[in-house]
């Protein structure tokens, strides 16, 4: 597989296109931001940490048959996956009362919910991502009733192979954001990461934060938490 030219660079990731027309070479960078850019550093060894939480997770997914846009980790901070073009909408699944959810009904953290939620923002730099309804998603025309439904559907179905895998690893799934694409034959694919940068993790004894709540608050080192939940989900697989 060849690296051809840079399609895109965003916050977290560089993609590239490949010889091959269907698949993209992705580059984890080390930058962290946060609230819309606003804040912004260098983070060593952010990038590696992502990109191998991710393709485990990605595979442990496949394995139980939520089919998704990785295909092969290259090295510590790169990854193939299947081209999609990325529908502009974040589905956010929520298990625990947290972020932006606690901020908006005035509830405290930590509250578990009955049953797990689902909401979807606009991904729109210049509107900052805000929360949108079925209804606003058909006046924007960014996704069918039936591609906004098997989205919510995923995104619960997600949800339960991931508590799964956290809880034997001992640590509580709060909440995760995931982005969907559609591939050239039209088929509705999981694609963008699912790492300690899009999920709340926290450990299930002492509640300890994994994830990047640890760098927006500035709660201490976000690499450590990072490394934490690699080492607890088996460490490294990568085979170059
Ligand atoms: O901030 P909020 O509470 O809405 O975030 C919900 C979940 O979605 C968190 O796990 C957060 O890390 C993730 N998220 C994300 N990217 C965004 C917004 C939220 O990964 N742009």
């Amino acid at each position: 597989m060849e690296k051809r030219g840079m399609l895109y660079e965003g916050k977290a990731k560089r993609i590239y296109e490949t010889n091959e027309q269907d698949i993209l070479w992705i580059e984890y960078k080390d930058e962290a931001t946060a609230f819309n850019g606003e804040k912004k550093d260098t983070i060593i060894g952010k990038g590696r940490l992502n990109n191998e939480i991710t393709s485990i997770i990605f595979e442990r997914l496949r394995e139980k048959g939520i089919e998704n846009h990785w295909v092969k980790r290259l090295s510590e901070t790169e990854q193939l996956v299947k081209k999609v073009t990325i529908v502009p909408l974040e589905v956010v699944v929520r298990n625990i009362m947290a972020g932006s959810l606690a901020k908006r009904l005035g509830m405290d953290e930590g509250t578990v919910m009955d049953t797990p939620i689902v909401e979807f923002y606009y991904k729109n730099d210049d509107l900052g991502d805000p929360l949108v309804t079925e209804d606003h998603i058909q006046v924007l025309n960014i996704a069918t009733p039936g591609q906004l439904e098997n989205m919510r559907e995923m995104g619960l179905q997600v949800n339960e192979v991931l508590k799964e895998v956290f809880a034997t690893i001992n640590v509580r799934l709060v909440d995760f954001k995931l982005e969907f694409g559609m591939t050239n034959d039209g088929e509705l694919l999981l694609a963008d990461e699912v790492s300690p940068d899009t999920c709340r993790l926290w450990d299930k004894d002492t509640n300890q934060k994994f994830d990047k709540d640890v760098y927006r608050r500035n709660l201490g080192n976000l690499q450590d938490g990072y490394q934490e939940i690699l080492n607890r989900l088996g460490g490294s697989s990568c085979t170059k």
